[in-house]
């Protein structure tokens, strides 16, 4: 079951990015509510969370009552919990699987260079020599590149070897040229893909990003999974105005939640699993134009899920193991059109589920197992 869901969400992602994102309409919601490592929770105390009593508060705009009870009037009551808890959770501990998307490349998509298939013998007219490279754009990217590469001193895969020469778009490995619209269609660095490459540094800083993110200024993806980067997210990270996936997944990220990321409004894909950010999550995530976010597997503090949640745009969104505690805000409710798969498993949620759950027309998996003792969410 978990695998069958794990392999589902990879599919749907593959789906999500390919040329278009077309939701399916929802077959059947799965929640999946208690159970996990342990046994199903016991109902704890004050979890009455059967039928109908008097609402202690309305349920319009209900503040976040979490641990009483907040029977739902009538509306679409929840599909029946599935069978048995399923197995483990979809997020192994080790680290994430990057996905396999295909790049996105900028935006205004241009007809495919001509310049590609014959070697032209020699062109005819005096064309512009940049230094040797291909471009004015390329030619700027090289010492960023090379800057970047004197910082790898691991590197298993011999991925540095290659960034040599003036041929940056045939020959070095894990970078991605395009043309840049906004640049006269001259051609650019539109992509990184350093998916699981295992690049470290020695250095006392480690291996950062700022410098390399931001001198590669015309980057529409930026995919790091299974990397040891570190330090700090650029703070002008919104200079990088094409700058559409972020994935940052299972790298050495730490300190207080990556604010800088709230600036990068293009994006659509957010990607932090598996680092030791801290401290809390900034409500705003949730109102950043995502089809897409991950921030399980980190060490967010303890804190209760914002109203913000129900305003996400995403289709998939991923809380899984942290901290999050109390219960899950009914505005969860408002991302009826749009969320696909929501996973909470591995928090510490009480109370009970909303009953705004119930609108969610699209959504086929709804994650809230827990892992360990007490708490537990229950059906409303
Ligand atoms: C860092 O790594 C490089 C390349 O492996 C090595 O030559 C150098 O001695 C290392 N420096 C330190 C301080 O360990
Ligand atoms: C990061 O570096 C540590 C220590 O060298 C290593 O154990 C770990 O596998 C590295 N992580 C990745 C994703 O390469
Ligand atoms: C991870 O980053 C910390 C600094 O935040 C550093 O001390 C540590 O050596 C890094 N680990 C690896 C494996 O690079
Ligand atoms: C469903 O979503 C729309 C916006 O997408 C919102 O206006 C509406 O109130 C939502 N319905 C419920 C029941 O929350």
């Amino acid at each position: 079951m978990g695998g069958l869901r794990t392999f589902l969400l990879f599919i749907c992602i593959s789906h999500l990015f390919g040329i278009n994102a077309e939701v399916t309409p929802r077959k059947t919601l799965e929640i999946i509510i208690g159970g996990g490592a342990t046994p199903p929770s016991p109902p704890p105390e004050d979890q009455n969370c059967s039928p109908p009593p008097p609402p202690p508060c309305p349920p319009p705009p209900p503040p976040p009552c979490a641990p009483s009870p907040s029977p739902p009037p009538p509306p679409p009551p929840p599909p029946p919990p599935p069978p048995p808890p399923p197995p483990p959770p979809i997020s192994p501990s080790p680290p994430p699987p990057p996905r396999p998307h295909p790049p996105r490349p900028p935006p205004p998509k241009t007809p495919p260079s001509p310049r590609h298939s014959p070697p032209p013998p020699n062109p005819p007219s005096p064309t512009p020599y940049f230094g040797g490279f291909e471009s004015e754009l390329l030619e700027k990217a090289f010492p960023v590149i090379q800057a970047f590469r004197k910082k790898v001193t691991y590197d298993p895969k011999h991925i540095t070897d290659t960034w040599q020469g003036k041929n940056i778009c045939r020959d070095y490995k894990g970078f991605i040229c395009d043309k840049v619209p906004d640049r006269k269609n001259q051609k650019g660095i539109a992509g990184v893909n350093f998916n699981n490459y295992n690049f470290n540094s020695n250095r006392t800083d480690g291996l950062t990003l700022v410098d390399f993110l931001l001198g590669l200024e015309d980057l529409a993806f930026f995919h790091a999974n299974s990397n040891n980067f570190t330090g700090s997210i650029p703070s002008k990270i919104n200079t990088l105005r094409y700058l559409y996936e972020l994935d940052l997944s299972n790298n050495n990220f730490s300190g207080r939640f990556p604010y800088e990321v709230l600036k990068a409004t293009k994006l659509v894909f957010l990607d932090l699993r598996f680092n030791t950010f801290a401290g809390v999550v900034p409500p705003q995530v949730f109102l950043l134009d995502l089809d897409l976010l991950f921030i399980n597997n980190n060490k967010f503090f303890k804190q209760t899920l914002p109203n913000e949640l129900g305003s996400t745009p995403a289709l998939y969104l991923t809380l899984a193991n942290n901290r999050f505690v109390g219960g899950i805000p009914p505005s969860i409710g408002q991302a009826n059109n749009t969320l696909l798969e929501v996973l909470f498993l591995n928090n510490q949620l009480s109370g009970c589920l909303p009953f705004e759950i119930g609108y969610l027309k699209k959504a086929t998996v709804f994650d809230v197992l827990q892992r360990g003792a007490g708490g537990g969410m229950q059906p409303a």
